[in-house]
């Protein structure tokens, strides 16, 4: 039988991590999940319905409510997040979740609720995750630890065309203050903060190409398998 392993993918905010790891699962057959997508569903579930998340009664509450899955869509060829059975893919990454999600991901209950199904589903291996913790905290026996990064002014300049695309009234100025301070609370909260993985490979992407960045990972796991 073909060995199947885990692959964590971890970095600050638009370094390209996702953009790696579903052209690593596609190349594997490998299962893509992004496990941000959890925490900016539950952020549009708490924004949805006025939760004071500084309450940690009403944050238990409320997660008792959340029930989130991925499905494949043939169409766009990827997996698509369900919050309650209903397709918010389209939702998640606008801004106005963007400016709350770091602080909803920075609570422990949120983490807790999120990382039990994350591992939940790394069970069968053959899986490619990326998020903030995930070499650290939801797979630290991981076969293979990725951490990415890349200049902030390149990193600001991706995410602003991919926002762009969706909303032509946001400015560079936006989105760049959004990165810098997610980065700052994603790297100093209290929880499985943000930081690389003793034992994780480092990929700087400013400056190397898609191909080149998948034919480096691939090598890893050439070398892992
Ligand atoms: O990967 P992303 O930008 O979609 O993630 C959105 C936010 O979710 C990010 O600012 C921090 C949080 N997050 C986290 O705390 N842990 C993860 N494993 C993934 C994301």
């Amino acid at each position: 039988m073909v060995k199947k392993i885990i692959i964590t993918i971890d970095g600050w905010s638009s370094c390209g991590k996702s953009t790696l790891a579903k052209q690593l699962a596609k190349s594997l057959g490998y299962v893509y999940i992004d496990s941000g997508a959890m925490y900016r569903a539950i952020t549009v579930y708490f924004l949805r319905n006025h939760i004071d998340w500084t309450d940690f009664r009403e944050v238990d509450e409320a997660l008792k409510n959340i029930h989130l899955h991925f499905e494949y869509n043939v169409q766009s060829e990827q997996s698509e997040i369900y919050l309650n059975d209903e397709n918010i893919e389209y939702m998640i990454r606008d801004l106005v979740v963007a400016e709350k999600v770091s602080d909803v991901a920075a609570i422990a209950a949120v983490r807790t609720c999120a990382v039990a199904q994350q591992q939940k589903m790394g069970k069968r291996k053959g899986i490619v995750m990326d998020g903030r913790d995930i070499g650290t905290a939801v797979f630290p026996h991981a076969e293979l630890k990725i951490f990415m990064t890349a200049d902030i002014s390149i990193r600001v300049e991706r995410r602003y065309k991919e926002m762009y695309a969706k909303n032509p009234n946001i400015t560079i100025e936006e989105v760049k203050s959004n990165l810098e301070m997610r980065d700052y609370i994603d790297s100093h909260r209290e929880v499985s903060p943000l930081r690389k993985a003793d034992d994780a490979v480092l990929i700087d992407n400013s400056n190397i190409s898609m191909e080149e960045q998948l034919d480096f990972a691939l090598k890893l796991v050439a070398k892992v398998l």
